[in-house]
């Protein structure tokens, strides 16, 4: 069964909910289901997450976030402003750093996506987990996942990155729990150590 996309809820539900505000004598709405025009329906996309394919139909305004949270359950991937400020959201797309919550998932037709829960194999965490652990970077979690990928992206790239680079690859994810500093003693204790898992 096709997944029902926010845009095309509201839109369906949008029409009684007015109605309703309207007259609040009237008996509660019916949602009635009426058939998507052509041009809002799926188109298929072929995307590689985590190393599994993926054939999923999707509409062209859904955001890459959207598809792999709400559509492949991958809801360590984080969305926090929605609007490429945060870096919550941060995912690795053929194995560089990416908002995406502001990429189209059609935009990803054919591409290789990794997220935060690639990163494990089985209950052996990535060197990057273990040392965020270690430095106790984590503190509300909210952040956690876009760090992650951000240095993962860095340290595959650059495994021995200084500190400014780091710095650096670690900008563009906030932390609202001012826990910047020990995220990035986590990377720079990982790179030189032979860098983690590709
Ligand atoms: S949720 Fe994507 S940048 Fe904030
Ligand atoms: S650990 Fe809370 S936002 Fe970073």
């Amino acid at each position: 069964m096709k997944p029902i996309s926010r845009r095309s809820f509201l839109e369906r539900s949008g029409t009684g909910m007015a109605a309703a505000a309207a007259i609040p004598a009237l008996e509660a709405p019916t949602f009635q289901s009426r058939p998507l025009p052509a041009e809002e329906r799926g188109r298929e996309i072929h995307l590689k997450v985590n190393g599994k394919d993926h054939r999923l139909e999707v509409e062209d305004h859904w955001t890459l976030a959207e598809v792999l949270r709400d559509h492949l359950g991958l809801t360590g991937t984080r969305v926090g402003c929605d609007r490429g400020e945060c870096g919550a959201c941060t995912v690795l797309l053929d194995g560089k750093s990416l908002y995406s919550c502001s990429y189209l998932a059609v935009w990803a037709e054919g591409k290789e996506i990794s997220t935060v829960e690639g990163l494990a194999e089985g209950t052996q965490l990535d060197p990057l987990q273990e040392a965020f652990i270690e430095h106790d970077g984590p503190q509300c979690g909210f952040c956690t996942s876009g760090q992650l990928m951000s240095a993962k992206a860095l340290l595959n790239s650059n495994p021995n990155p200084t500190e400014a680079e780091a710095r650096q690859a670690l900008a563009g994810n906030i932390c609202r729990c001012s826990n910047f500093n020990r995220y990035l003693e986590a990377v720079l204790a990982t790179s030189g150590k032979g860098g983690s898992r590709g």
